[in-house]
């Protein structure tokens, strides 16, 4: 049985995001989706939050997992078994980034392997940090984040706003 992590902070989980989930399906038996908990980053849900968010958003995938996370990615793959990370890619601007934590990783635990998706065009601009930008605005984002997040992301902005 082929499982794979799939890593990140999903504050919030976008549409990329979910056809990174949808793809990588056809590929692996199971997915834990890992959410870490970067306590340094100002974010928008809690990793607690983010977590039961994603596991509406995907509730009708029973091949899909998600928990959060703490401390270094291969701890967590050694933990559960997995030596296949998944990881999206946009754009040559996530390059460099997505390259230095692959290499890092592969000295860490060198038979772990990363598989790439490449995102298609209708979200390869789609990014969580510009998306709460605009939602913080009162931009239209509808098209770009599953409806229960959407939903979600309005009544923690209204509280703030
Ligand atoms: O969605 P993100 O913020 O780009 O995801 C980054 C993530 C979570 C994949 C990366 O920061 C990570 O794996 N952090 C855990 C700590 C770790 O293992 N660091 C060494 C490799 S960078």
């Amino acid at each position: 049985m082929k499982t794979a992590v799939y890593p990140g902070s999903f504050d919030p989980f976008t549409n990329g995001h979910l056809d990174i989930v949808e793809r990588s399906i056809r590929v692996v038996d199971s997915l834990t989706i890992a959410v870490l908990k970067n306590t340094s980053k100002k974010s928008l849900f809690s990793p607690e939050e983010r977590v039961e968010i994603i596991q509406e958003v995907l509730k009708d995938y029973p091949q899909v997992k998600v928990q959060t996370f703490e401390g270094l990615l291969v701890d967590f793959c050694r933990a559960h078994n997995t030596r296949i990370v998944i990881r999206g890619l946009r754009a040559v601007s996530d390059f460099d980034y997505e390259h230095a934590i692959f290499l890092m990783n592969r000295k860490l635990l060198p038979d772990l392997e990363t598989m790439f998706l490449m995102a298609g065009s209708d979200n390869s601009f789609i990014s969580s940090t510009i998306v709460k930008e605009v939602a913080y605005f009162g931009g239209n984002i509808a098209d770009q984040v599953p409806a229960i997040v959407l939903e979600r992301m309005k009544k923690v902005i209204s509280k703030h706003v």
